[in-house]
């Protein structure tokens, strides 16, 4: 299987706890490269943009406000098979049902502050790596 790609970010509520360490482990021991990685803060509009197909979703507001809350931990991410491996490494999106030893069974504190995000499809991996890096800053 052909290398791939996803787009992974620490949430706001993650970074605080001083979790972005023991996080970036995780990954790192599931055999995931980190291609870029930036810690960097969303504006309210930015992160509108970044959650744009959520736009009119009963969380949407809630989540913008949260995601612009403090800084977050951009990363671009390399591995065989990597969209789906890491949405396995990470569980479910609502905490209560992830699986036990995930990344976010072990540090979500709700469904929104799930700890994580990670692409669900190739085609947002590009647009949300986009989002955050260039080129140059792709190795
Ligand atoms: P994430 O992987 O960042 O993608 C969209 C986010 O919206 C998701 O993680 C959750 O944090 C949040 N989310 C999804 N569904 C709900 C929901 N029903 N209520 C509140 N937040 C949600």
């Amino acid at each position: 299987m052909p290398l791939g790609y996803t787009f992974a970010m620490i949430k706001p509520s993650a970074c605080r706890k001083n979790h972005v360490g023991p996080i970036l482990a995780m990954i790192n021991q599931a055999g995931f490269r980190i291609s870029a990685i930036r810690s960097t803060k969303l504006d309210k509009e930015e992160a509108e943009q970044f959650y744009e197909m959520h736009r009119g979703k009963e969380f949407y507001e809630s989540l913008c406000d949260f995601m612009s809350s403090g800084p977050i931990i951009a990363i671009l991410l390399e591995k065989e098979n990597a969209i789906e491996d890491f949405r396995k490494l990470i569980g479910n999106t609502n905490p209560t049902m992830a699986e036990e030893g995930t990344i976010r069974k072990m540090f979500a504190e709700s469904l929104q502050k799930n700890a994580v995000h990670g692409s669900d499809t190739p085609e947002n991996a590009e647009r949300e790596a986009n989002f955050f890096f260039n080129q140059r800053e792709r190795y």
